[in-house]
């Protein structure tokens, strides 16, 4: 069993979008982030904490709008609406969850095009189906820069994602299929989850539930990737696949923390870069 080390590659990542940015500073040109975080959800404080803190190291500059849980849907379009014309600023990120009284479909399509580093606007999304090139939501893109990291190729293997979010699951059925990879998709509604998860060569989890996956649910052999990211009581980070029992099974499994988590950040900085490249 090879632990998939999704630290140690964000490092290398990191280290050449530092390269990257300091040729573009050294012409005058600054990559600029905008994020915005709508109420006091405390993990979706970590998550753009650790978002700012990395922009800072590799020198993207980036502003945080902290935006109170009770405020209007208008307000919250009209401060997007500047950050789109605002020529300092190349990727505008929108932390979601965003509360219950937004229509978080209307302000994801607020954000213009060329400045969505996440990939959540319908012509990225539709632009990925597609094929074609375009901003990729980050927690799959960074699962499929691990893959190529340890020279996995999803062509031909049998895969299976579970979670169907617009977020994750989605756009990581997309990537797959891109890659010439057999795609099942389970959810919530999914009639007999270890039948699917049974046959995969490769499993990428991400609901958000500690334990779903256990031994029995995996086929020897098997490639794990588990996106779950979930706090227990004891304030231990755990993911969706119960590690212990399963990593003795599999030929590559994601650790949590230290998997994909810090691979959507880098993601994100290297989405950002790109924006600022596009602009000019
Ligand atoms: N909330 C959980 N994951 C993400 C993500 O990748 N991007 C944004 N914007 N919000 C998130």
């Amino acid at each position: 069993m090879q632990i998939l080390d999704g630290r140690a590659l964000s490092l290398k990542i990191k280290n050449k979008a530092k390269e990257d940015i300091k040729i573009l500073r050294e012409k005058g040109i600054t990559p600029g982030l905008a994020v915005v975080i709508i109420g006091d959800d405390p993990a979706s404080h970590t998550y753009v904490r650790m978002k700012e803190k990395a922009c800072e190291e590799v020198g993207i500059y980036s502003i945080l709008h902290k935006m109170p849980a009770d405020i209007s849907q208008d307000k919250i379009i009209e401060t997007i609406e500047m950050m789109n014309k605002n020529p300092n600023i190349d990727g505008i990120l929108i932390q979601l969850p965003l509360p219950s009284h937004i229509d978080t479909r209307k302000i994801l399509q607020t954000v213009i095009a060329a400045k969505d580093v996440d990939g959540f606007h319908p012509f990225n999304v539709g632009k990925l189906s597609l094929k074609l090139d375009t901003f990729t939501p980050c927690t799959p893109l960074g699962v499929m820069r691990l893959l190529e990291e340890y020279k996995i190729d999803p062509k031909g293997l049998d895969t299976c994602i579970v979670g169907a979010s617009d977020i994750v699951g989605k756009p990581m059925m997309n990537l797959l299929l891109n890659a010439d990879a057999t795609v099942d998709i389970c959810h919530i509604h999914t009639k007999s989850l270890k039948e699917h998860t049974k046959r995969a060569d490769l499993l990428i989890v991400g609901v958000g539930k500690p334990d779903l996956i256990t031994e029995d649910m995996v086929k020897d052999g098997a490639i794990i990737i588990d996106i779950g990211i979930n706090r227990l009581e004891s304030g231990k980070l755990i993911g969706d696949v119960s590690y212990e029992e399963v990593a003795p099974k599999c030929s590559f499994i994601t650790p949590v923390p230290g998997g994909v988590g810090p691979m959507t950040i880098a993601m994100l900085l290297e989405n950002t870069i790109k924006a600022t490249r596009n602009r000019l």
